[in-house]
């Protein structure tokens, strides 16, 4: 090889998501995603399990309505109640690196790739 400096391969989204999961969602979804994280005692409304999101939509897993949850952004268009989950995409957005949009939704794009991949089959 040589040459120009390579970009730092990025992790696959798998992975990525896995370890974003156990840092910012575990602690109230848990961390084998059954809604029984420390944290969730502490909730007004328990923290909702999440490797039931493909059997609940008729075994298909419902990407769009997930990637919208955890991002959060324009959530005041569901009819969602009091939402105590933090607004992940204004998180990732405001974080000390300033990321942009792009990045923002990498990482969303990763964590819905680690909930499929914890579907109950
Ligand atoms: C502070 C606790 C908390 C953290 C941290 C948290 N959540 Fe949540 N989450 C909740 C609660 C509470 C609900 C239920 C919200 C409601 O229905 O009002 C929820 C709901 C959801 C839902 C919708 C589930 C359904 O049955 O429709 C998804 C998907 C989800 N969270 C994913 C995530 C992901 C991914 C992360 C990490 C980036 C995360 N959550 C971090 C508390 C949390």
């Amino acid at each position: 090889m040589g040459g120009a400096q390579a970009e730092k391969p990025s992790q696959d989204p798998l992975t990525e998501g896995k370890s974003r999961y156990m840092k910012d969602c575990a602690a109230c979804h848990g961390a084998t995603g059954v809604g029984d994280g420390p944290v969730a005692g502490a909730l007004h409304k328990a923290p909702s399990g999440l490797t039931h999101l493909a059997a609940r939509n008729d075994g298909e897993f419902p990407t769009d309505y997930v990637r919208r949850v955890v991002d959060g952004r324009d959530l005041q268009q569901l009819a969602h109640g009091s939402v105590e989950m933090p607004v992940w995409g204004n998180q990732y957005r405001s974080s000390l690196l300033a990321l942009s949009e792009q990045h923002v939704q990498r990482k969303i794009n990763a964590l819905v790739v680690y909930l499929q991949s914890i579907q109950a089959k």
